[in-house]
């Protein structure tokens, strides 16, 4: 229970080291829009939306879904008046393809999914007298100097693809495309974030905000033009100053600089052996794709301390040294373990890592590490949106939120709704419907919000803007 008592320590981010982050947190989105010249800063990137959606925007659009895990294709019938309908196609991403050497392989596998899903859609032939308009969920960080387009600033969320960064994603994807004969057309490159804020805000005009808390953690929210000073020459100088820019703030990067965030050697060890070290300091604390990794690097040094997993094999050892052998849902589910011998923890430890009788102290400790792990990523995840509040003076409003931590890692959602009472000082016993803040599910985002956003560029475009 000591070393219990030291690891819970290590993870705790208690009220005051909240509300300092925070207050940093709103420092760096403001030096993120006046400065862009410090490579530790925040990246802020424009995504070129410049009004609210009204509810009332029309049209059929495609949207391809890259969000990291999954690849999805959407075709998305806006009706107005807030209505729709979608009708989509799930594809898994092979493993190789998050590292390959081959950056033809990631893009030429986005055509041939879209093509699959055209010829299901079309069994007696796609059309060929119309061109499809597509809005690409591309959600990794893209300077975009207009909305059809966008160049990778870096690989995030464990991607190693050699030719990429530096590119224009699109022209990449259109060859592909173009190669395959197909009726589409890229007219907006859009970030997930984004997607999930004007998605919400086609049906609720409460949304202020899009997170994720997935994979990877980011957010987005409109910024009045004229505080965005580090674009100047780029965004034309005759538009009204008071317009809005959808902002995709990518503050996985917050901290990189490493002022704030209270970091344990595990973060360290994550860090390190990350493809991009230095990188997405906030995201490696709080995000899917290293949660597992934190957990199995806190086991594997307390078994080396003496103090856990003691007489195991040495193929548990082996699995316990694989990076990235168990992924958030492992201790998600060990923390939903809610019995008193914990026999889904015990089951657990034998099917992954070949444990055959794990004691139960043994999951008693991987259990509340666990949820350590799990605390804190909640409670830091909610610093991005309390900063965002501040700096805009957003009182009450809603944030669409997506991603696999959110819609599923256990007691998430809870926890995030509670570190923003205590930060904010609402009563602890205010129900969770009545929070002014209220971080909401968005409405299908990268699917819905693709199309919605294609709808509203193309709508400047016709009218010349
Ligand atoms: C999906 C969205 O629901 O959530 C994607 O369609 C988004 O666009 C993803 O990137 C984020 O969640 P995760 O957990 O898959 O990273
Ligand atoms: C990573 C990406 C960002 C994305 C987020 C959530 O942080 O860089 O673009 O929004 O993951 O998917």
């Amino acid at each position: 229970t000591n070393s219990l008592k030291e690891l819970e320590n290590e993870f705790s981010v208690p009220k005051e080291t909240l509300l300092k982050i925070i207050d940093y947190f709103v420092e760096e989105l403001n030096r993120g829009l006046v400065d862009g010249s410090d490579p530790l800063g925040i990246p802020m990137n424009l995504q070129w939306v410049m009004e609210y959606p009204t509810g009332n925007e029309t049209g059929d659009y495609l949207a391809l879904d890259f969000g990291g895990t999954n690849l999805r294709v959407v075709m998305v019938h806006l009706l107005g008046n807030g209505k729709l309908e979608t009708d989509q196609g799930f594809y898994k991403l092979p493993s190789n393809m998050r590292t390959t050497n081959d950056r033809n392989e990631l893009f030429d596998f986005f055509a041939e999914c879209l093509e699959k899903f055209l010829i299901d859609k079309h069994p007696s032939g796609i059309p060929e007298n119309q061109v499809f308009p597509l809005g690409f969920t591309f959600s990794y960080p893209a300077s975009q100097k207009r909305i059809d387009s966008g160049v990778l600033q870096r690989w995030t969320k464990g991607f190693d693809i050699p030719g990429v960064e530096g590119e224009d994603v699109v022209p990449l994807l259109m060859e592909k495309i173009i190669k395959r004969n197909l009726p589409i057309k890229v007219v907006a490159l859009i970030n997930d974030t984004c997607g999930a804020l004007v998605a919400s805000r086609y049906v609720n005009p409460k949304t202020e905000m899009g997170c994720i808390f997935g994979t990877g953690v980011n957010g987005s929210y409109y910024e009045i033009v004229s505080n965005i000073t580090k674009f100047k020459g780029l965004i034309p100088n005759d538009i009204p100053e008071n317009s809005l820019m959808l902002i995709n703030c990518e503050y996985g990067s917050f901290d990189n600089a490493h002022k704030v965030i209270p970091r344990t050697k595990y973060d360290l060890i994550i860090d390190e052996t990350s493809p991009r070290p230095g990188q997405q300091t906030f995201e490696k604390a709080t995000a899917g794709f290293y949660l597992g990794d934190l957990l199995r690097l806190t086991l594997l040094d307390y078994y080396k301390k003496g103090i856990i997993f003691q007489n195991i094999s040495n193929e548990t050892v082996k699995i316990l040294e694989t990076e990235h052998c168990i992924d958030a849902s492992f201790p998600s589910f060990l923390e939903s373990d809610e019995s008193d011998d914990l026999k889904t923890c015990k089951k657990l430890f034998n099917d992954v890592f070949k444990i055959e009788n794990a004691s139960f102290e043994d999951c008693y400790f991987a259990r509340k590490a666990s949820e350590f792990i799990g605390t804190r990523a909640a409670r830091l995840s909610t610093c991005g949106i309390s900063a965002a509040a501040k700096k805009r003076n957003y009182e009450s409003f809603d944030v669409a939120a997506d991603g696999s931590l959110y819609l599923k890692y256990t007691k998430f959602a809870e926890r995030a709704a509670d570190a923003l009472a205590e930060t904010f000082g609402w009563p602890a016993d205010m129900p969770y419907e009545k929070h002014p803040i209220k971080i909401v599910k968005s409405l299908d985002g990268s699917g819905v919000g693709a199309a919605v956003i294609a709808a509203l560029a193309h709508n400047r475009q016709s009218k010349g803007l």
